[in-house]
């Protein structure tokens, strides 16, 4: 998962570098944005050192990347711990005059706040009426616990244990607009083996796929990622997600036993595997050798494999909603809207993504654009953006279809 914690200006600020430890340990991407003056308290080498990330404060840094929004972009999940009174009424203004104020208005993943300050000030009308609206916009409240505070005073203020914060935060992912979903998403390209040290593959590099995956799990379904043949690196965010569970495959004979196993029970199907369409038909025991090839040349016969979104459709149970995805190169004179209809009818999906590939379009890159159609021809959704913006479009108009 890709995690930011926002640390504030409080004597906690100590507490929560055993938080951004805890995240890294268990997997996770994570981007600390301090305040100024949460560096007064712990310093920024500490921060990048733990997060082993860069660390910046300021919407002026690394402005070309458009830091003061990508952060929250990106974020799967944002922790704001400690998050002093200051912070509390700035959240509930949102004011946006830091890299942390930036961030957190540009989210739209689940916010936890851990509060930390003292009893006076976690008491004052001013800091309650924060917390109402911070907890009406979904921002989720952890602590403070009652203890001991740093003037040797005692009362509620004390940040939560760094373990409880993570615990909430993992109950927050649980709780977005998919919460009780069980999905299973496939992603990435089949291989189908031509003998043991060669395949015929193709170019799907499964980031729409686990930014579907990611997206689902960001808003609280229970997730299944069925991975075929996607790099490590790609799929890091999602193996350390705590509601995705990966399940991994290399030829579509693979893929399709595990995507029937997993649809019985699941509510949301999505096929976004770029499947081979054909399988060697004698795969050869031992590695093939311009030796025993008869010529100059090699004839290599393929058999049709079975269409897997076909099987799932016609298996599809009452409420379950199925979704293809297409990578088109439209002819000359016809529009990829065109296209998608006529794939979404002959497919028999409920909705059906289409983009445009070609050259240099759509492989191997983190932007993407998507139209989808639905089961009245319509069109469901268009969007353009990075593959986690068009994930969540695609997210909206499946919910839409769903009538919930
Ligand atoms: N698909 C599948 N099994 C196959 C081929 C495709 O489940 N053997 C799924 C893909 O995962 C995708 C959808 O079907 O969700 C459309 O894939 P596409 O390759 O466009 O479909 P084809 O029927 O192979 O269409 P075309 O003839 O245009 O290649």
């Amino acid at each position: 998962m890709f995690v930011v914690v926002g640390v504030t200006g409080g004597i906690a600020a100590y507490k929560a570098v055993q938080l951004v430890r805890l995240l890294v340990q268990e997997g996770h991407e994570v981007h600390v944005v301090p305040t100024d003056d949460a560096l007064r308290f712990v310093g920024l080498p500490t921060w990048e050192a733990i997060s082993r990330n860069p660390v910046t404060t300021s919407v002026h840094d690394d402005v070309p990347k458009v830091r003061h929004v990508a952060l929250g972009q990106a974020a799967d999940l944002v922790i704001v711990a400690p998050a002093t009174a200051n912070t509390l009424a700035k959240m509930a203004a949102g004011l946006a005059d830091d890299l942390l104020g930036t961030t957190l208005l540009a989210t739209t993943a689940p916010v936890v706040v851990a509060p930390a300050m003292h009893t006076e000030m976690w008491r004052h009308k001013a800091t309650v009426a924060n917390l109402t609206t911070l907890r009406a916009r979904g921002v989720h409240v952890i602590g403070p616990e009652d203890g001991e505070l740093t003037g040797g005073d005692r009362g509620p203020g004390r940040m939560s244990e760094p373990d409880a914060i993570l615990g909430a935060a993992y109950g927050a992912l649980a709780a977005g607009d998919l919460a009780g979903l069980r999905v299973v998403v496939s992603a990435g390209g089949t291989r189908e083996p031509i003998d043991p040290v060669r395949y015929l593959g193709n170019r799907s590099s499964g980031r729409q796929g686990v930014a579907v995956a990611l997206a689902a799990a960001g808003r609280g379904a229970d997730v299944l990622l069925v991975a075929a043949n996607i790099d490590s690196g790609v799929l890091a965010a999602a193996s350390a997600h705590p509601r995705v569970r990966i399940a991994t495959v290399t030829t579509t004979a693979q893929l399709q036993a595990a995507m029937e196993d997993a649809a019985p029970e699941r509510d949301v199907v999505v096929m976004a595997a770029a499947v081979a369409d054909y399988r060697v038909a004698d795969v050869a025991d031992r590695k093939l050798t311009k030796e025993d090839a008869a010529g100059p040349g090699r004839t290599l016969e393929l058999v049709e494999n079975p269409d897997i979104l076909a099987g799932l459709v016609a298996a599809r149970r009452d409420g379950q909603t199925v979704v293809g995805f297409a990578a088109e190169t439209p002819d000359e004179g016809e529009t990829l809207v065109d296209r998608g209809r006529r794939k979404r009818a002959r497919k028999g999906v409920d909705l059906l993504a289409v983009n445009e590939v070609g050259w240099g379009i759509g492989f191997e890159r983190d932007d993407n654009a998507l139209v989808v159609i639905d089961a009245a021809d319509r069109i469901a959704a268009e969007a353009h953006g990075t593959k986690r913006e068009v994930a969540e479009a695609l997210w909206d108009a499946i919910l839409a279809a769903r009538g919930s």
